[in-house]
């Protein structure tokens, strides 16, 4: 059976989240949700999809009934085609979408102001950023190292009816990416940034956030336009909102405005789950 409806958190709590697209029940790891579940068992009992983690990493999905296929979830006025993967996602972050509309805001004031905005969304996986600021007015370009992350960002544009819109479609590392950039003089008015704690580029390059954040922000620094703002998100231990300031500070000068804040969903049974933290920077 096909879906399209909202995306919606329903409830989390004792280690666990359960979200709903129209008639398919989620129930997935949520590690940072250490108070009890709101609702009863007895809707926790109807998830179809349940995914069970491995302690090898990754691990894998029951499901109670039919398996979700074609399944389309809207979000944030996008629709964002969704597939429980072996790792336990499901295809989009949803507490990024605050930072999609602070970065809307931010095209919307340059546009009136008669100025185009070129944004850089790294690390960009199925693509909400980059939709939703390519929706705003935008030129995009738009970097993952995963082949199969940038076909499924291509088909959320096409989902959209963006596939017309000024976006460059680039898998590479970003390291390597960043890198060659800066040798053609190529300038962004605002970088979007999600790295993982720990990835791999296309070559199987390493990357841990912990060793080469400021290696990483140092070289968005050298693409950054006058007046360009970065946002910068991560769900990494140890990060909190005044590490990535201080990080800000450290890379972008102390004359940028640097505000960090955690990253969130709202969830319906109430309350919010908070998922990462998040810095804008804004430089002079
Ligand atoms: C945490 S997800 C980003 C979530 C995304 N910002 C969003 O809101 O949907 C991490 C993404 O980084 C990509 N990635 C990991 N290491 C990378 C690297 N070295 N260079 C480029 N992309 C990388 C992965 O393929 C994955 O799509």
């Amino acid at each position: 059976m096909d879906a399209s409806a909202d995306y919606l958190l329903l409830d989390c709590g004792d280690g666990r989240r359960l979200e709903a697209v129209g008639p398919w029940l989620f129930d997935r790891q949520a590690a940072q949700a250490f108070w009890p579940r709101r609702l009863p068992d007895s809707e926790w009992q109807r998830a179809s999809c349940v995914h069970v983690r491995s302690d090898k990493g990754g691990g894998h999905w029951d499901f109670h009934g039919q398996e979700p296929s074609e399944l389309i979830g809207r979000h944030a006025g996008l629709a964002f085609r969704l597939r429980p993967t072996p790792f336990g996602h499901l295809g989009i972050f949803p507490e990024h979408a605050d930072t999609w509309a602070r970065l809307n805001a931010f095209i919307a004031a340059r546009s009136a102001r008669g100025l185009e905005t070129e944004v850089l969304n790294l690390f960009a996986y199925t693509g909400g950023g980059t939709l939703s600021a390519a929706n705003a007015g935008a030129k995009v370009c738009h970097v993952d190292a995963s082949k199969g992350a940038v076909a499924w960002a291509r088909s959320n544009a096409e989902l959209n009816g963006l596939n017309d819109k000024p976006i460059r479609w680039i898998e590479d590392d970003c390291g390597a990416f960043l890198a060659r950039e800066a040798r053609r003089g190529r300038h962004y008015d605002a970088v979007m940034l999600d790295p993982p704690t720990y990835g791999r580029g296309p070559k199987g390059e390493v990357f841990t956030l912990e060793t080469q954040a400021m290696e990483l922000l140092a070289a968005v620094r050298a693409l950054l336009a006058p007046g360009a703002s970065v946002f910068f998100s991560c769900h990494t231990p140890g990060f909190t909102p005044l590490v990535l300031e201080q990080l800000a500070h450290a890379a972008f000068g102390s004359d940028c405005k640097a505000t960090g804040r955690e990253l969130f969903t709202d969830c319906r049974s109430g309350g919010v789950l908070p998922s990462g933290v998040c810095v804008e920077a804004l430089l002079p």
